[in-house]
């Protein structure tokens, strides 16, 4: 087989399938080949380049105007003519919304709609967040055994969105099946019949958002990041527009919680797999802020992101023809020996840790970042004072939903024993 350029794809780009459950189950380890290998390269499966080193990906995030993210949101299985027309009935518009806006439109934006992410402004989340720590907590703490997924991480994060948002929270429980629906139907490789299913989520989905939307617009002095986004629309309809308000709703809604989930997940599986890591936290609970960094690290909630070249270039010495859409994979980069230190140790310690680019890097990069650093952090504060005993219920396999992107466990059963809680010990 030959790529695009006429070069020859290596029998092992030729099986690279992001669908099979290895790339989930450790994505950096099932590309440690290419990074020591092939670092970029072809994959047929995906017609897409796969960018595997850290400067190689950093440096395309950096350049948002060569590489442009414009097909970010973008299926990355083509639909049927027979899901474009379920998609069409419910009167799908999804465009773009900021992290796949183009420049000079998306700065502009980005600049309207920053103020609310100011570390000031996200202060004031954190007793609510907490407060719902310890509520959730206090449910389960006598019963030695918990899901921490189904009894905690899912909807705290969802319930924080929600209000950073200024969304009301009925209707939040089917939020999760919309969800799962947009992650496959953007970046998964669903069956034909399965798309069916999923468009017609995906197009419930995208009405249940205009309808919050709608709400908001005819009562728009709430208060919440939406609300904002809608005042700003009045004064700047150029900027912030109608289409991106339509597109915006849907997206962060899954965008905001999922990714925040999911890292916190990911975290005590890295921390309760690793246990000399989590007894270590325990012992010094002033190690976490870097935690949450070396967590976001080695088991990031967005494991790649995707941009295209707007012109013929080079990636790490392979040439990209224009229009050639790349795969960046933090995950990967995020392992890359000649930026971090024997890469595969969790090293609570390790000074570069948040140069992790699962945040994305540049113009583009995350403007949540610092709500989704915030919950881990809570989270782990108040579990290694309140449940510092904790165990991973063993044996444990771990499922993941099949994707190129975003990536948690599905259940995370953990257990400890009632009584050497250290809140029934020292009253
Ligand atoms: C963009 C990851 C939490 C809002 C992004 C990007 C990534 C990402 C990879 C694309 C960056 C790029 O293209 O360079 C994550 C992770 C999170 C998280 C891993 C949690 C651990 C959040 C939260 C919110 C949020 C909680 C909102 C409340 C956004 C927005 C953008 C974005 C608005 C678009 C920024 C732009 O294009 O200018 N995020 N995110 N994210 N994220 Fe997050």
């Amino acid at each position: 087989a030959l790529s695009p350029t006429g070069c020859p794809v290596s029998a092992r780009a030729a099986a690279f399938d992001p669908f099979q459950p290895d790339y989930q189950q450790n994505p950096a380890a099932s590309l440690r080949w290419a990074r020591d290998e092939e670092p970029v390269f072809y994959s047929p499966e995906l017609g897409y380049w796969v960018v595997t080193r850290y400067e190689d990906v950093k440096a395309v995030f950096r350049d948002n105007l060569l590489f442009s993210p414009c097909i970010a949101l973008e299926k990355i299985t083509p639909a049927s003519d027979e899901v474009l027309a379920i998609l069409k009935r419910y009167g799908f518009a999804m465009n773009r919304t900021m992290v796949n806006e183009d420049e000079p439109d998306h700065m502009a934006r980005r600049r309207l709609l920053m103020d609310a992410f100011l570390p000031e402004r996200l202060m004031s989340y954190e007793p609510a967040i907490r407060q719902l720590a310890r509520q959730y907590m206090d449910r389960f703490i006598d019963q030695g055994r918990a899901d921490l997924v189904a009894e905690m991480f899912y909807e705290i994060p969802l319930t924080i969105a929600l209000h950073f948002l200024g969304v009301p929270d009925e209707g939040a429980e089917q939020l999760r099946q919309f969800a799962v629906a947009h992650t496959l139907n953007t970046w998964g490789r669903p069956t034909p019949e399965e798309q069916l299913t999923i468009a017609h989520n995906v197009g419930r989905f995208w009405q249940t958002a205009q309808s919050i939307l709608d709400g908001m617009l005819a009562q728009p002095d709430g208060e919440g990041w939406m609300y904002e986004s809608i005042r700003q629309h009045r004064l700047h309809p150029e900027v912030v527009t109608l289409s991106y308000l339509r597109s915006m709703m849907m997206a962060i809604l899954a965008a905001a919680h999922e990714t925040t989930s999911n890292a916190t997940a990911n975290a005590f599986m890295t921390l309760l797999t690793q246990r000399d890591s989590w007894e270590a936290l325990c012992a010094q609970p002033a190690l976490i802020p870097n935690a949450v960094e070396e967590c976001l690290r080695v088991a990031g909630s967005i494991i790649a992101w995707r941009r295209q070249a707007t012109r013929a270039t080079q990636v790490g010495g392979v040439t990209i023809p224009q229009g050639g859409k790349l795969l960046l994979v933090q995950a990967s980069a995020n392992f890359d020996p000649s930026h971090f230190e024997d890469p595969d140790r969790v090293d609570l310690y390790r000074e570069n840790a948040v140069e992790h680019l699962t945040f994305g890097y540049g113009a583009h990069q995350c403007m949540g970042k610092n709500i989704g650093r915030m919950q881990m952090r809570v989270f782990l504060e108040e579990f290694v004072r309140r449940l510092p005993h904790l165990r991973l219920v063993q044996p444990q396999s771990f499922d993941f939903l099949s994707n190129t992107s975003f990536r948690g466990p599905s259940a995370l059963w953990v257990e400890w024993d009632p009584t050497l809680n250290p809140e029934r010990q020292v009253p």
